[in-house]
């Protein structure tokens, strides 16, 4: 899962969907295109929207996108254009490029939807944020499994 900063809206995908994953079966993390937050803690309203949906997201840190994560993941998924294409711009081939797709492409809607950023927003977004995300995954876990 992978998002501009890894503290709002990637670490809330990557809490989701590995809640509804087997977790000695799947492994779901998260990382920024950015370094800018890296080590930090999730955003506190990220924490506190996956908190009321019994999801702990607190103990993740930010973590750097980078060519590793290529080879250690079957499925890369931006949260929006723009990371999608800083991915884009590190695969090393045609195998890197189709691991990555648009969250929001899961979910049969109009193609190439976006998770908005709710950085500099309320906390409005950030339920906005994860209710799409929920629905997202929830279509990616019913296709893993
Ligand atoms: P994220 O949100 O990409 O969902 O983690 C952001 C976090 C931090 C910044 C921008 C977006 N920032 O500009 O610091």
């Amino acid at each position: 899962m992978v998002c501009l900063g890894n503290i709002c809206r990637s670490p809330l995908a990557e809490g989701i969907l590995q809640a509804k994953l087997d977790s000695n079966k799947y492994f779901v993390a998260s990382a920024g295109t950015s370094s800018h937050h890296k080590g930090e803690q999730p955003d506190p309203r990220s924490i506190r929207i996956a908190e009321k949906y019994n999801i702990d997201i607190s103990q993740q840190s930010s973590d750097h996108f980078s060519i590793n994560h290529f080879d250690a993941f079957d499925f890369i998924y931006a949260m929006d254009q723009s990371n999608y294409k800083n991915i884009i711009k590190l695969a090393r081939n045609i195998s890197d490029k189709q691991k990555v797709k648009l969250i929001l492409d899961e979910l049969n809607l109009d193609k190439n939807l976006e998770v908005p950023d709710p950085y500099y927003g309320g906390d409005q977004g950030f339920e906005n944020v994860f209710k799409m995300l929920n629905q997202a995954c929830e279509n990616i876990a019913l296709k893993l499994q």
